[in-house]
Order: structure tokens, then C-alpha cells, then sequence
């Protein structure tokens, strides 16, 4: 079977972070140490930014960034509906309220348009997300949106670890960045997640609140309403390993795009999502659009029976789909036509650093078979 996705540790680093692992349990030091210090450091250097914050999940990170603008009850936060649960919850658990917005369906990304037709008076921000390690392309007139009206600018870049924008990195265009860790994404940490910003205040406030409000390590003054979200220094050790093979892990990854762009592109019936000439793209989700005649669900079935299991779609349901957002927000159906029409016909391809020219084609085999018959 071809899995959907796959971490990257060649021997020499699972070596390696046997060394490392031997080293944290003899000093007794688990977490919130060198190693959780060491990566903060390598990862606000990564995103061009003054700090960053490691904590236990991608969640974690959205949720404290968000808790750091001190929402009141109505207060709204512009968000794509294509985007995973975390992003809507994380506003909600921060006392606001998230307003779905529909996307650029050559991009699968949140537009200016659409943020401009939804700010209120009650709006405070905006969360875009770089959906499958794409930045969005529309980053920079939304910046200038939110500086126009004084709302902040959160990225969520769950899926964009040293993605690039005309140099630009993921994680350095907003007031403050969330990047997951988990196993799935470019790099991971097992679980994991981190915040970056150039905001000193935001950088306090995240540093106190992943370790149950704080006022230090070593305090024993609670000043803040925090939570247990601290990365272990395990994990954190992992993450350096990883952040190593990143530009590695980039090129090949961009490698088996463009094996997958040339040949998907003779295919009838599909169309790959391009990205922008002017970006770097981590290739986290290879996404492919069929044609609305050819039916998604079988044939992923059809491919999973040839040992060929596609990645979940970005995303499908769209949140305004969810039974849970549907109750909470009340959003109609046909509410957001790019997202439900692109969405319903989007697939993605496996693709992990570790695949080989075999499995790539194989995997393009595998689709020109099964698009023939059904
Ligand atoms: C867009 C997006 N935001 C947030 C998250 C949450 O990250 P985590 O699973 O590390 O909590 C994810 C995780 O997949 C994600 O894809």
C-alpha cells in the first residue's frame, strides 16, 4: 500500500535522535529546556522572524495566538471555511466568534474580496491559511486590509513550513503564526506545534500561557488563565533533527510535483492546483480538481484497491458543511459555491520525501487505470 503520507527520518537520524534522547532522560530535564530553546531559536530563524514559542500541538498554538487578542463575546474573526476544525474552534475557545468566508478556487485560498465583504464593526481579525503548504497568494493585500481597518493578521501555517513568498517566509507576514507538527505535515515532532512573531507583548503572553499562566518557569505567580501546552524536550529534539533535512525535504517533494504536474496534465477529467511562479511551495498536499462528472469517493475506493491511498482533501466537508459549525453558525448550504464545488471534486495523491519514482508511477498508473473504467 502507498500511504497517504509518510514522516522523513533516514537512519543516521533516527541515530541521531537516539543520542539525543539518552542525553534529555539522564539530565532529568524533560521539558521546557535547552533542547525546546534550541529549536525556538532555529525555527524564528527559519520564518525571518524576532521569536517563536514551542508547544504541544498546532491547536495549542492557534488557541493561545488568539487568546492573546482578548476577544469579547461577538467579536468576529474572518476565516476560509476549507480550513480544519482547529482554526474555527481555537476563535471559539478564545470567547469570538469565527465567519466563514468562500475561496479562490484556482488557489483554494482565502481572497481580499472576500475578506473586505465580510469585515463588520464587529470584526477584530483574520486567520488566512496556506492551504497544502501554498501561501496565499492574496497575503499582502489582506495585510494592508487589516492595517487599514486595525484588525490583526493571524497565519495559520499548519501546512507551510518554509514556504516562501518573493522571499518571503510563511510565518512572518502575520502579527503573530501557527505551524503544526504532526506526524503527517512536512516536518514533525510527533506532536507538536509552534508560534512565530515579531510581537514582544504576543511573545510574553504565549511564553506564560503554554506553561499555566506563569509569571516564569520557575514562578510560582499565576498571571494569566493559562494551560498545560508545553513541548516536551523530546520532541523539540526530534524537531531539530527534522528542521535539518527541510530544504531537502522541500526539493524532493517538489521533485515528485513535477513528475506528478507532467504526467496528471496528459490525464483527461483532472487539473493540478498551479502555484504562483513567484512563491515556494513545501508541496505538503499534491491536489489534483476532477472534471464534475467523475465521481471522488469511488474513485479513491478504486485506487485504495490498487494499493493507492489518497491523503484527506483540504477540506472536505468545508466547515460551513460540518454538522457541529452548521449548528453554531447557521450557515446555509450553497452559502460558498468555489469552496462546495472545489472542494467536492478535489483528490490528493500520496506524497511523502521518502516516495520513489516507482511509487510516483505507480500512483499515475494507478489513476489513468481507474479513471478509464469508472
Ligand atoms: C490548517 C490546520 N490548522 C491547524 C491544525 C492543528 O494542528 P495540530 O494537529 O498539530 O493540533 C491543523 C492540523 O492538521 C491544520 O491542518
Amino acid at each position: 500500500m502507498i500511504p497517504p503520507a509518510k514522516p522523513y527520518f533516514p537512519k543516521e537520524d533516527i541515530e541521531e535522535i537516539k543520542t539525543h534522547v539518552e542525553k534529555i532522560l539522564s539530565s532529568g530535564m524533560l521539558t521546557l529546556h535547552k533542547y525546546t530553546k534550541e529549536f525556538e531559536k532555529r525555527f524564528a530563524e527559519l520564518c525571518n522572524v524576532k521569536y517563536a514559542v514551542a508547544v504541544n500541538s498546532g491547536t495549542a498554538a492557534l488557541e493561545i495566538i488568539l487568546r492573546t487578542f482578548k476577544l469579547e463575546p461577538g467579536d468576529e474573526v474572518i476565516i476560509p471555511t476549507n480550513t480544519f476544525s482547529a482554526t474555527a474552534a481555537s476563535i471559539i475557545f478564545a470567547g469570538g466568534k469565527p465567519v466563514l468566508t468562500d475561496i479562490d478556487s484556482d488557489t483554494l485560498c482565502i481572497t481580499a474580496e472576500e475578506v473586505q465583504k465580510h469585515i463588520t464593526a464587529k470584526t477584530k481579525g483574520v486567520i488566512v491559511v496556506h492551504i497544502g503548504g501554498l501561501i496565499c497568494p492574496d497575503i499582502k493585500a489582506i495585510r494592508e486590509i487589516c492595517q487599514d481597518y486595525g484588525l490583526f493578521l493571524v497565519e495559520d501555517a499548519a501546512h507551510a513550513h518554509g514556504s516562501s513568498l518573493n522571499g518571503e517566509m510563511a510565518g512572518s507576514f502575520g502579527d503573530a503564526s501557527a505551524f503544526s507538527f504532526y506526524p503527517t505535515k512536512v516536518i514533525t515532532t510527533g506532536e507538536g506545534g509552534i508560534i512565530t512573531t515579531n510581537d514582544v507583548n504576543i511573545y510574553n503572553f504565549a511564553v506564560k500561557l503554554r506553561d499555566q499562566g506563569k509569571d516564569s518557569y520557575t514562578s510560582n505567580l499565576i498571571v494569566e488563565l493559562g494551560y498545560n501546552w508545553r513541548m516536551q524536550e523530546i520532541s523539540a529534539a526530534i524537531g531539530l533533527v527534522q528542521l535539518k533535512r527541510l530544504s531537502e525535504i522541500i526539493l524532493k517533494r517538489n521533485h515528485i510535483k513535477k513528475l506528478y504536474n507532467n504526467e496528471f496534465s496528459k490525464i483527461d477529467g483532472l487539473e493540478p492546483i498551479r502555484t504562483p511562479n513567484n512563491m515556494v511551495n513545501n508541496y505538503y498536499k499534491y491536489v489534483l480538481i476532477l472534471d464534475s462528472n467523475i465521481n471522488r469517493d469511488k474513485l479513491k475506493e478504486e485506487l485504495k484497491k490498487k494499493g493507492v491511498k489518497c491523503g484527506s482533501e483540504v477540506y472536505w466537508p468545508p466547515l460551513h458543511l460540518q454538522p457541529i459549525y452548521q449548528k453554531i453558525l447557521n450557515i446555509q448550504v450553497g452559502e460558498f459555491p468555489n469552496a462546495e464545488d472545489v472542494c467536492r471534486r478535489m483528490i490528493c495523491p500520496p506524497i511523502y520525501t521518502s516516495m520513489t519514482i516507482e511509487d510516483v508511477n505507480y500512483v499515475i498508473e494507478s489513476f489513468k487505470k481507474t479513471l478509464e473504467r469508472i
